[in-house]
């Protein structure tokens, strides 16, 4: 196994369930270390902090940045990296990004998404002793279309099948995104690693969620999406009062200045 850190995220399949969340800067990953095993760094920071309409034209530098940052905030909790698409189309790129992206932000691991032939990048990553997050399903840098996969007993088959091969490829868990939950749990009781599940079972080995969708800030609420508070209306309600306050001249006062002098 590659470093202490994994082995404990690995040791932790059907012994206690993984918590995982997403951040993108160093104030929220601050909070979710003291709760959560892991952080991952998504490329969902196209549609969340970007606006983008699908996760596509994240660049490299957009995850260096934030990975970065987010790292300010990590004491504890594994630090998985997202790898945006078309920086890991082949091994010769994928190895250049990847020792990149390992150099650049001192994250624990990436995680890359599943084309169904991408297997021999997992490969040689794990070879040169990078620990490497699979994810299969939904997995939005491939798939045009949104749709529950593994609901035939072919699909089903064919996804158990990707899984193995992704864990025989070295990847130390895996992501099952959007997968009937039937599929979910054939994967989850025959692979070694652990699965991580977002809107596919809730026999996964974790869970990983949006931090922006959990809080009510992002605006997509999925049915898989529970909203766990409405950070929108909070804040809104801060911004308001700050608004009457400053134009009814109740803000600043005295207390708020820094210094006494005359001038
Ligand atoms: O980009 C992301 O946030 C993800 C998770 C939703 C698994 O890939």
């Amino acid at each position: 196994m590659i470093n202490k850190k994994i082995k404990k995220i690995v040791l932790k399949k059907n012994k206690s369930k993984l918590v995982c969340l997403t951040a993108y800067s160093k104030s929220i990953a601050k909070i979710l270390d003291k709760h959560v095993d892991i952080v991952l760094v998504g490329d969902s920071m196209a549609n969340v902090l970007y606006g983008h309409s699908n996760t596509h034209k994240i660049s490299l530098d957009n995850i260096l940045e934030h990975s970065s940052s987010v790292k300010m905030g990590i004491k504890k909790s594994l630090l998985v990296v997202d790898m945006p698409k078309g920086s890991y189309d082949n091994i010769k790129l994928a190895k250049k990004n990847v020792s990149k992206v390992i150099r650049k932000t001192g994250c624990d691991a990436i995680k890359i998404e599943s084309n169904k032939k991408n297997f021999k990048i997992i490969q040689s990553l794990v070879k040169k002793k990078i620990p490497v997050m699979g994810h299969i399903g939904y997995t939005p840098q491939f798939k045009k279309k949104f749709k529950i996969e593994g609901q035939t007993k072919h699909e089903a088959k064919a996804l158990l099948k990707e899984a193995m091969l992704i864990e025989k490829a070295g990847a130390f868990s895996i992501v099952l995104e959007c997968l009937s939950p039937h599929s979910a749990k054939l994967i989850t009781n025959t692979l070694k690693i652990p699965t991580i599940g977002i809107g596919s079972s809730i026999d996964c080995d974790g869970q990983i969620l949006v931090t922006d969708d959990i809080l009510g800030l992002s605006g997509f609420y999925p049915k898989f999406v529970k909203k766990y508070t409405n950070l929108n209306r909070i804040i809104e309600k801060a911004v308001k009062k700050y608004t009457r306050e400053v134009k009814l001249k109740k803000f600043p006062k005295k207390t708020n200045f820094l210094n006494g002098s005359k001038y």
